[in-house]
């Protein structure tokens, strides 16, 4: 802070220096008045014309007693104590001439008519800064001092809560605290680390979930796998052998169906898709959806679907918004007791809802949040195999990427209700 704010006021200080002395300079080149307007040469001119009644020897003293009476610095120079061509020449022609003398003052000759002597008047140029004029020089720069102080002081302490938190967050702490105000500079630059310290807990959590999922998803199979093979060398008859070679099959297709789908997640979570944003009839698209995800369902199962005469020009990626619907959909059938229902509206605010709700037995409300991680199932019967827990995850993963959210009510037909919101564009 303190080395930032020495620079800082340092520089524009010297700017502010150079600007005026640059300033008084040119001023005093361009703008100051003619020799003869001078109202030291007037004073000349008159005490000229007072000389010429004066005897010529007479005329030092005179000039002595004029300087002593007026407390003017007056002087009269012989014409050989005048030293210059320029000033010499200008004398010549009966001209007030200034000359700047070493000590800073300054110098106005003129010559006198008479006898060639030349009159002298001393004065300062440069009237002296006094006392209160000092103050006030102080007094700029100290408000200059403040005024970059309140500005910097903020600032430079929201830099530095923004610093421990980063350091905080570097040494695996994977939170990001720091509270900074809105109206501060350093707000967007907080914004932006918060989201991207949510991004990296996010992946580090899934990271987690997948090798809690990856140890149990692998390890049973492959334990089973052993134990089949065990059995199999130990096999009497060609039959038995042919059932536990049939098991290390099924197995095997476990194993594959899990790594497949581990690695499409991926895929998604790394963000790696570009998205295809188009416009899309969704009063075709849901239903035929619908209707094919039906016909590999339970014969018993009712599912009614509802769209929008209106949704014909729906903007989105249309193949990841299918994926959306088809894993609600596989779930909703799944837990659904006698009834599925699915919507698609154009609701306020230019929103697009898609909602899937079932009479089935629902999700708790410590779970709503929780269920959309990755490898999430909850209470699973056992022995009963069905999915790895990524449907939802790649729904909210898909949802996100199109600005949207989603998320999991209590549905009026009983069950779980799944709703999908984005934005039109
Ligand atoms: N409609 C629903 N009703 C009740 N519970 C549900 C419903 N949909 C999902 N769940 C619960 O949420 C869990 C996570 O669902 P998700 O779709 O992510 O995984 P999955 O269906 O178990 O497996 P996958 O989708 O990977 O095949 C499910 O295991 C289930 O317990
Ligand atoms: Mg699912």
């Amino acid at each position: 802070m303190t080395r930032h704010f020495l620079t800082l006021y340092l520089s524009i200080v010297i700017v502010l220096a150079a600007v005026s002395w640059g300033q008084d300079r040119l001023w005093r080149s361009y703008g100051s008045a003619p020799e003869s307007e001078l109202p030291q040469a007037s004073a000349l001119t008159i005490l000229d014309r007072q000389l010429q009644a004066v005897p010529a020897e007479r005329r030092a003293d005179f000039v002595a007693a004029a300087a002593r009476d007026t407390g003017l610095d007056l002087e009269l120079l012989e014409p050989q104590d005048v030293a210059g061509a320029a000033t010499i020449g200008g004398l010549a022609r009966g001209k007030p001439v200034l000359m700047e003398g070493a000590d800073g003052r300054t110098w106005v000759l003129q010559r006198l008519e008479q006898d060639g002597r030349v009159l002298a008047l001393r004065y300062a140029s440069q009237p002296q800064r006094r006392l209160p004029e000092w103050v006030l020089v102080f007094v700029f720069y100290a408000a200059i001092a403040l005024v970059i102080m309140v500005w910097l002081w903020p600032m430079s302490r929201d830099l530095r809560k923004l610093e421990r938190s980063t350091v905080r967050f570097g040494d695996r702490n994977w939170s990001f605290d720091a509270t900074i105000a809105n109206r501060s500079p350093v707000y967007p630059l907080a914004t932006a680390f918060r989201r991207m310290a949510a991004r990296i807990d996010g992946l580090i959590g899934s990271h987690q979930d997948m090798s809690n999922a990856l140890s149990h998803e692998i390890k049973t199979p492959l334990a089973r796998m052993r134990f089949e093979i065990e059995l199999a060398r130990v096999a009497a008859d060609p039959e038995k052998l042919q059932r536990h070679l049939d098991h290390l099959n099924t197995d095997i297709t476990e194993l594959n169906a899990f790594v497949t789908a581990t690695l499409e997640y991926a895929v998604l979570e790394r963000a790696e898709v570009a998205l295809n944003i188009a416009t899309h009839d969704f009063t075709t698209i849901v239903p035929v959806l619908t209707e094919s995800v039906k016909r590999g369902a339970r014969a018993d199962l009712g599912i009614q679907c509802e769209v929008d005469a209106d949704a014909t020009a729906v903007i989105c990626d249309v193949h990841l918004m299918e994926t959306v619907l088809r894993n609600l959909l596989y779930n909703a059938i799944r837990h659904a007791a006698r009834q599925v229902r699915v919507t698609f509206a154009i609701v306020a605010q230019q929103r697009y809802r898609l909602c899937v709700e079932d009479d089935g037995p629902g999700i708790a409300e410590a779970d709503r949040e929780r269920v959309f991680g990755s490898f999430v199932q909850l209470g699973r019967p056992a022995g009963e195999k069905t999915g790895f827990g990524l449907g939802l995850a790649i729904v909210k993963r898909i949802v996100e990427w199109h600005g949207g959210t989603v998320h999991v009510e209590q549905s009026t037909l009983g069950g779980a209700r799944f709703v999908v919101d984005w934005r039109v564009r």
